[in-house]
């Protein structure tokens, strides 16, 4: 038996990694990994904000029913009463860390001011500007390096986790010892082995040609748990935002729901007529997000546009100025003036709903494995998330993990002596264009065959392509040394195939999945679960 230099090992920096390396840093010693900057995942990216219960107008059922109609019934509703119940005290917590959410006028009480989203009843979404994300991601990073107890080190791409039997397929039955992580600086492969590990690696919204997520979610965590033998669900609840910016220049760029929360309408760019009157009458630009991106997405295919408009050009430049600083600013640069023109927008993917199934200690499948946030597929958001519930799903499953784990130290194992990485028969790559061009083939499928409205035809099509891919691949990663671009294709491939995997597997529509060939819905709600 060896003693690991650090009782834990996270992967990611994100809102739950850094979440849960707060909480376990009052008793344990941890080591955080991050794949290039500690500031690269969505959670600097985040606009809207935090779904939480705090206007005295509004109760948890509230948000509970908000939840489950969002998620078209596919929710557990223990995991949503956990989550929802624990927010008042996740923004709390996140107040005392210093983040300086928007509040009233001091004489208006000083009450954190609250905006609203599609799918939400009320004004529940606590907020920093509509630039929320970097304000938490910046807390979260001062606390955890002001910290003894946390190691930072950014610059590291996990391959895989150390397993008691690495290599092999089993499910629930290894034990997980820390990972293998790629030094991107020196290009060697390191270990890290600890007595229990948090998986918190975000999202797969890469493997889509037009994402609104950083270029970092590649889905590694969730190909990196399935090849060590944890289940999936729900891949192919695949989340498109309605109105992410049209821009050739600008490929990523997001207008926050809370535009349309706080009055923005949609728009036909050349007749003007409000086209969600069409689509859902009552709930019109605040309907939850999948019906919202199916009528873009209808309207865009139906009358051959580039995009549809988003216009909040009717409310007080000053307001619009004040509400949206960020965005105002980015799309002024750009030659829009968004407090006098509509703004052009598309849906794109921008949320990965399905993951590696937790329980609500944040447990997965396999002994020693941990996971938060939006790698997993806790129940919560079912088949369609209620925007601005993914931070707080980060926030109260971070905590979990992290209590489950202290609560349980003493029985944990010390890790067994662990190889170190094998690269004793591969070679430098002679083809680096070999991966350009199968990351850019994977996306552009992925869009075209796999995107808002499917057919089991082209699902089919997508299923034959990545399975001609994953020889390709496979054989290319079995040969040569491994780089960050290699490891990212690998686990985009990966995730391409669980999702096709899971929306061929489900026959029926449902929430994000909507299939031409069986448009109905099931009475019954049932998850999507691959076991490796
Ligand atoms: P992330 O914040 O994505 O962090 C992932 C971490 O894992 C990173 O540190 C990354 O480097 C690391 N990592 C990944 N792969 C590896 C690897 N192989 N090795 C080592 N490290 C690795 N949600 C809301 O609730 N409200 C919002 O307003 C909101 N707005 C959004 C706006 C945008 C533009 C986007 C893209 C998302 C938004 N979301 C929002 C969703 C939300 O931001 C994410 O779901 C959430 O931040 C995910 O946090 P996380 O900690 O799970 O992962
Ligand atoms: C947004 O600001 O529109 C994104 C909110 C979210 O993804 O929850």
């Amino acid at each position: 038996m060896v003693e690991p230099q650090h009782d834990v090992l996270i992967i990611g920096s994100g809102a739950a990694g850094l979440t849960a390396a707060l909480e376990l840093a009052q008793s344990r010693k941890v080591l955080v990994l991050a794949k290039g900057s500690l500031t690269g995942g969505s959670t600097a990216w985040a606009q809207g904000g935090i779904a939480a219960v705090l206007d005295a107008g509004d109760t948890f059922d509230n948000h509970i029913r908000d939840t489950m109609v969002a998620g078209a019934g596919l929710n557990d509703r223990e995991t949503v009463e956990f989550v929802i119940e624990r927010a008042p005290a996740a923004i709390d917590r996140l107040c005392e860390l210093g983040v300086p959410f928007n509040r009233e006028k001091l004489e208006e009480g000083g009450d954190l001011h609250l905006t609203r989203e599609g799918g939400h009843s009320h004004r529940r979404i606590v907020h920093v500007d509509d630039a929320t994300g970097w304000a938490v991601q910046e807390a979260l990073l001062r606390a955890a390096e002001a910290n003894d107890n946390i190691t930072l080190l950014p610059g590291r791409t996990c391959v895989d986790f150390i397993t008691g039997r690495h290599g092999e397929t089993y499910s629930g039955e290894g034990r997980v010892w820390g990972a293998y992580a790629l030094d991107e600086a020196t290009g060697q492969v390191e270990k890290h082995v600890a007595k229990a590990t948090i998986l918190a690696a975000g999202g797969a919204g890469r493997v889509y040609q037009f994402s609104t997520a950083p270029r970092g979610a590649t889905g590694d965590g969730i190909a990196m748990a399935w090849r060590a033998g944890c289940r999936v669900s729900n891949m192919e609840m695949m989340q498109f935002h309605p109105t992410c910016l049209y821009n050739l220049e600008v490929k990523n760029f997001l207008i926050t729901e809370a535009v349309r929360g706080e009055g923005g309408r949609l728009l036909h760019p050349e007749t003007g007529h409000r086209y969600m009157v069409d689509y859902d009458k009552e709930r019109m630009e605040l309907a939850p997000r999948d019906v919202v991106a199916r009528a873009n997405d209808d309207q865009i295919k139906r009358y051959g546009l580039d995009y549809v408009h988003l216009d909040i050009s009717h409310r007080e430049p000053d307001f619009v100025k004040g509400h949206f600083p960020t965005i105002y600013e980015k799309l002024l640069g750009l030659g829009i003036d968004m407090t006098k023109q509509p703004i052009p927008v598309v849906p794109a993917q921008h949320y990965t709903c399905g993951g590696v199934p937790v329980g609500l200690d944040a447990r997965t499948d396999l002994p020693g494995l941990w996971a938060a946030g939006e790698v997993t597929e806790s129940g919560l958001h079912g088949a369609n998330r209620l925007a601005s519930n993914s931070l707080l799903e980060c926030f109260v499953f971070g905590e979990a993990a992290a209590k489950d784990i202290c609560a349980h130290w003493d029985e944990l194992d010390a890790p067994p002596p662990i190889r170190d990485w094998d690269e004793s028969r591969v070679t430098d790559s002679d083809e680096e264009v070999v991966i350009k061009q199968n990351w850019t083939e994977i996306r552009r499928f992925m869009w075209n065959y796999v995107g808002i409205v499917r057919t089991t035809k082209r699902l089919e099509r997508a299923a034959h392509r990545i399975k001609l891919l994953s020889g390709e691949v496979e054989d290319y990663y079995g040969h040569f040394r491994v780089t960050t671009d290699l490891i990212e294709l690998r686990n985009l491939l990966k995730a391409a195939d669980l999702i096709v995997r899971s929306a061929l597997a489900r026959h029926e529509s449902r929430g994000l999945h909507f299939t031409l060939d069986y448009p109905e819905t099931d009475e019954v709600a049932r998850d999507t679960v691959l076991v490796p």
